[in-house]
This record gives structure tokens, sequence and C-alpha cells, in this order.
């Protein structure tokens, strides 16, 4: 027997309290570094255009499929499919959900430690008067550095454990409410001054127009991946969170709004960040250092730029905690309540391997930069593994799971606790979780790991 009460876990305490932690987990680094950063990579407006279509097609749906997972087991990923589904398979998927949230928040911290660092070049005001060259040479020379990107990387991951540590409702749910909409603010500042620089029409014709001759496989690839990872899924986040939301909430609405305050909010960083690489000649695919290389330049311009530049990283700190804390989050439920490790030490023992992890993915923009597998380097590595394999094959479970083996009734009882849906959406639904989402995951992957051509 489950010794575990669910009614007793700590649950969301408002409506917002959902929406805000939610949207915490999906708004963060994924938005503001990494979207840029492979949009540039890929060649721009074609890539923008088959993640949007992945974004509505696929990860809407699994987003509502997490939420009726979690709402429906009230436990995190492993339990809840072991408590809806006795006796099967399913749970692995669970696990492969932790081993994912190993992986992910192992290089996510890394990025996140680079935040730090710009606010700590901000407050020295080390952006005044440097040309996009001396910029670039300023990202370049710290992320290759050995030791200052790995001290803020553990800064970084001691707060995600001490969040987590503090518990669901008090530490999650107060940080996302209030933070996030001023850093929306801060970013549409940003665009505006951005959409006034010479480069301006290039940027956004770059972002926005779609040329399909410049899509490969592998670039479809990375949209699918990029749009499990921006919307924090394919790993039991969305299940885990789900398993704290009350009865009352209407996880249709829910999943929606989650789903688009992220994509809004991608465009609006994507709509500062092109124009300026080319009002400052920086090249589209610079890679991670996109946003740290491009950004600078845009405060340089603006008046009041330094208490701007300090205001953005600070904000996009805490944008990555928000998402940090909900990657640790799967893993500590999981070790608490699976391996009845107490939640305080499966915290801390999570937190030290992670970061241990996280150290090598550091090292390997710098010192370790020629030991590589596949040609990628460790940080690469762990980045392509979780976001480009096991989030699409986790999400391809989770659909299928929630298509076949939950099926229309039991989703729609739960969709029903606390909302409505008709009789068109459900089998709308039924057929994104049945056979849309799983089969176009399946062509992509294949095709995109080069099994399958066409
Ligand atoms: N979605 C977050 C971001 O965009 C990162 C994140 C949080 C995540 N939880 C996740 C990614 C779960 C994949 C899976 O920054």
């Amino acid at each position: 027997m489950e010794k575990l009460n669910p009614t007793k876990r700590d649950n969301f305490g408002s409506k917002l309290g959902v929406v805000a932690a939610a949207a915490g987990s999906a708004i963060g680094l994924g938005n503001i570094w990494k979207f840029p950063y492979i949009t540039g990579v890929y060649g721009g407006g074609a890539f923008l255009f088959v993640y949007l279509g992945f974004i509505l097609a696929i990860g809407l749906p699994i987003m509502l499929s997490e939420f009726v997972i979690g709402r429906k087991g009230g436990r995190n990923p492993f339990g809840a499919f072991k408590k809806l589904a006795p006796n099967t398979p399913w749970k692995y998927v669970g696990l492969m959900g932790v081993a994912a949230a190993f992986m992910i928040l192992s290089f996510y911290g890394v990025i996140a430690g680079w935040s730090i660092e710009y606010v700590i070049k901000s407050l020295g005001n080390q952006f005044h008067e440097k040309s996009p060259a001396e910029l670039n040479t300023l990202f370049s020379t710290f992320q290759e550095s050995t030791i200052t990107p790995v001290l803020f990387q553990l800064l970084f991951m001691v707060a995600t454990g001490a969040i987590v540590m503090i518990g669901i409702k008090k530490g999650i749910e107060k940080f996302s409410k209030i933070l996030m909409p001023v850093l929306v603010l801060i970013i549409i500042i940003l665009d505006v001054k951005a959409l006034s620089l010479d480069g301006a029409a290039e940027g956004l014709r770059f972002l926005f127009y779609p040329d399909f001759s410049k899509l490969t496989s592998e670039g479809v690839l990375s949209a699918l991946g990029h749009a499990f990872f921006t919307l924090s899924l394919g790993m039991g986040t969305i299940i885990t969170y789900g398993s704290y939301i009350n009865k009352k909430n209407n996880l249709i609405h829910t999943a929606i709004q989650v789903t688009v305050a992220d994509t809004v909010i991608a465009l609006l960083a994507g709509i500062a960040i092109f124009p300026a690489v080319f009002a400052f000649g920086i090249e589209e695919a610079s890679g991670p250092g996109l946003v740290f290389i491009t950004l600078p330049n845009v405060f340089e311009l603006m008046p009041g730029g330094y208490f701007f530049s300090i205001l953005f990283f600070v904000l996009l700190t805490i944008a990555a905690l928000t998402s940090s804390i909900s990657i640790l989050e799967v893993a500590v439920s999981y070790f608490s309540e699976e391996l009845k490790i107490k939640r305080r030490n499966a915290t801390i023992l999570a937190t030290v391997l992670i970061s241990f992890l996280g150290i090598l993915c550091s090292l390997s923009m710098g010192i370790m930069k020629d030991v590589t597998f596949f040609d990628l380097n460790f940080f690469d590595l762990l980045d392509w593994i979780s976001a480009n394999m096991l989030l699409p094959l986790g999400g391809m479970f989770i659909a299928l799971f929630t298509g076949w083996y939950l099926g229309r009734k039991k989703i729609k009882d739960e969709i029903l606790h606390g909302g409505y849906i008709s009789k068109f959406f459900l089998n709308g639904f039924l057929f994104l979780v049945k056979i849309l989402a799983p089969v176009a995951i399946a062509v992509v992957f294949l095709h995109g790991i080069g099994l399958i051509s066409f």
C-alpha cells in the first residue's frame, strides 16, 4: 500500500498560483537564451514556422496530457504512472524523465551561471564604450575560463536546491508571480529600442520570413525538441506540477495560458535580439553565446542602459530559477516519494550530483573543449540527448499513454473537474494524442537522426 496520502501534499494556493508556477517553469532560459540561439543556428523564419507548428499541434496537447496525468495521479511522474497503470512498464517513462531532469539541469545551471556573471558585469559597467568586437571578446574570454563560470554555476545550483528544500508553495509561488511581468516589460522596452536600430528590417526578415531551403532535418528535430524544452514537457515537470493542482482548476485554460505566454515571450526575445544581431554585425549562428554578445550592445545605446542591463540579467537569473526548481523538483519528488529518502536529503543528493555534471558541462566550453562524443562536447551532448531525444520520446509516450491507456472517459472526467470540454474538442484532442503527435514525433526523430529519409 502507498503510505503517501495525496490529499496531504502541498497544493497551489490560488488559481493564479498554478498558472504562475507552471508559466514560471516554462518561461526561462529556453525562451530568452536557447530560442534565439537555435533560431540563429538553423536559419531563422522557416525554423520558427516549424517550431510554432509543433507548439500548437504537439506541445499544447501534451501539456494538457501532463496536467491530466499529474492531477489524476497525484504524485511524481514515476509514482503517477505506477498508480494510474499498476503493474505495467509505463512507470519507466517517469524514470526516463528523472534521467532527463539530471541532464537538463546540469547544463541549465551553467547558462544561469553566465547570467549571474552578467549581472556582475552590468553592475561594474563593463559594457560601457565597448565595440561589438570587444563585447564578443568579453564573453568568450569569460566563457572559456575555468574557475569563474563554475563558481557561478554552483552558486545557482545552491540557490535552486535551497528553494526546493523550503517547499512548493512558499518557495515557488511567491517568486514567479511578481517578477515575471517585470521581465516581460523590460523585454518589451528592449524590443522598442531594437526596432529603432538600423538592422531592424533585416533582423525581422531573418526571424519571420520562412526560407524553407534553409531548413534541414536536424533543424526540424531541434524545433521539435525545443517545443518540448521551452514548455517544460516530456519529462514530467508538468505532471509533477499537475499533481499539486486542485480539482477546481480548469486544466484546459491553464495549458493554453501557459503555452501562449511562453510563446509570446520567446517571440519578444527574438524581436529584441535579431535586429541587434544585424545592426552590430554579429554572426546569427554564434551559438550559445548569442544573447550575451548581442544584448549588451543594445544596452550600451539605451538611455538608462546601465540600470536596464542590471535589471535584465537579475530577472533572467530569476526566470532561470523558477525553471530550474521545477526541474530539480522532478528528481527530488522521485527520490523522496519512491526511494523514500527524506526530502531534505533527496534535495541535497540531487543537487550535488547535478552540480557535478554541471561542472563538466562548464569546463567543456574551455579546457575540456577537445573531449568530444559524436563530435559534441559534453555540454552539447547533454543538451542534444535530453532535448532532442529524451523529451520527444518522453512526450510520445505521454501522448500514447493519455490517448490509448487512459482513454476518452478518464480524460473527460479529469478535465470536467473545474472545466468543460465539447465533444468536438475532445475528439480533436484524442486524435492529436493518439495518432498525430506520436506519429509526427517518431517521423521527425527518425529523420533527424538519419535513420529514415524521404
Ligand atoms: N522550460 C524551461 C525553459 O524554457 C526549462 C525547463 C523547466 C524544462 N522544466 C523543464 C525543460 C522540463 C525541459 C523539461 O527555460
